[in-house]
């Protein structure tokens, strides 16, 4: 049985709106983000930018989770909960992903930004992962099977001498959160469902300096970091397989 959601033109027009606000949200807080604010000071710009745009954040309540983005620092993976005590300092690296729900429809996306002189080794990490995801793309077109996104991504990290977390994968979205398939970033070659014209889901690897392996937090039970503390980054875009390959919906940056 196909759980895999073909969307219909007018689902698709939704949900390319409100992936266009979500890639918009990313570039309206680049300005915010600075040496000396708080995450909890960037969600709450966040959250006022999607609501003035007429949506809501998809993470707010979601599964009792409490902040309208998720901005993931340094050895956290994903799934950092914006707070008043963590406060940006030079060299940081940091994920912002924002999930918009605008007239029922989502829109998910996460990119890196940094703070003041980031270290080599980190700009690198960065870079690999953007990379990661590009290749990720790449191989998003009718016929071809979810398992090579995963394949080329992962291919691509192990020649880098990174690792790519496997405990956390993309999704499908638009008409939810989370929906069918799961987009598993490690996966085989030629393995998985198969493609088809107006699917939409996430590509969303975790890329880590060192081990692949994470902790969640005992007493948040959010936070996601690193069983060795190294770095990690994250890029996300929503996609819609198209007639002929793909469209970047989350993207508003004409990179794609
Ligand atoms: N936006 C995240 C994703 O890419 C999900 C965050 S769920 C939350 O799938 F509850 F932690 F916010
Ligand atoms: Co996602
Ligand atoms: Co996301």
């Amino acid at each position: 049985m196909d759980k895999i959601i073909i969307k219909t033109p007018e689902q698709i027009e939704g949900i390319r709106k409100s992936s266009k606000l979500a890639g918009q949200t990313l570039e309206y807080i680049a300005d915010f983000v600075k040496e000396g604010v708080s995450t909890e000071y960037l969600d709450q710009k966040i959250e006022a930018f999607i609501r003035e745009n007429g949506a809501i954040p998809a993470t707010l309540g979601y599964g009792g989770y409490p902040k309208s983005s998720c901005i993931s620092l340094n050895e956290v993976v994903c799934h950092g909960i914006p707070s008043d005590n963590t406060i940006l300092k030079n060299g940081d690296i940091l994920n912002i992903d924002v999930t918009t729900i605008l007239n029922g429809y989502y829109g998910d996306t996460s990119k890196m930004f940094t703070i003041g002189e980031v270290s080599t080794v980190a700009l690198d990490l960065i870079a690999a992962t953007k990379h990661s995801l590009n290749l990720g793309i790449q191989q998003v077109r009718p016929g071809n099977q979810f398992g090579n996104i995963g394949f080329a991504i992962s291919k691509f990290i192990k020649m880098k001498g990174y690792s790519v977390v496997y405990e956390f994968c993309g999704h499908g979205v638009g008409v939810e959160f989370h929906e069918e398939p799961q987009i598993d970033h490690t996966s085989r070659r030629n393995t998985g469902p198969i493609m088809k014209p107006g699917m939409t889901f996430t590509i969303e690897p975790m890329i880590n300096q060192g081990r692949p392996g994470t902790i969640v937090d005992k007493h948040d039970k959010w936070t996601a970091r690193t069983v060795d503390k190294k770095l990690s980054a994250q890029f996300e875009h929503t996609i819609l397989v198209t007639e002929t390959g793909y469209e970047v919906l989350t993207d508003v940056t004409g990179e794609y």
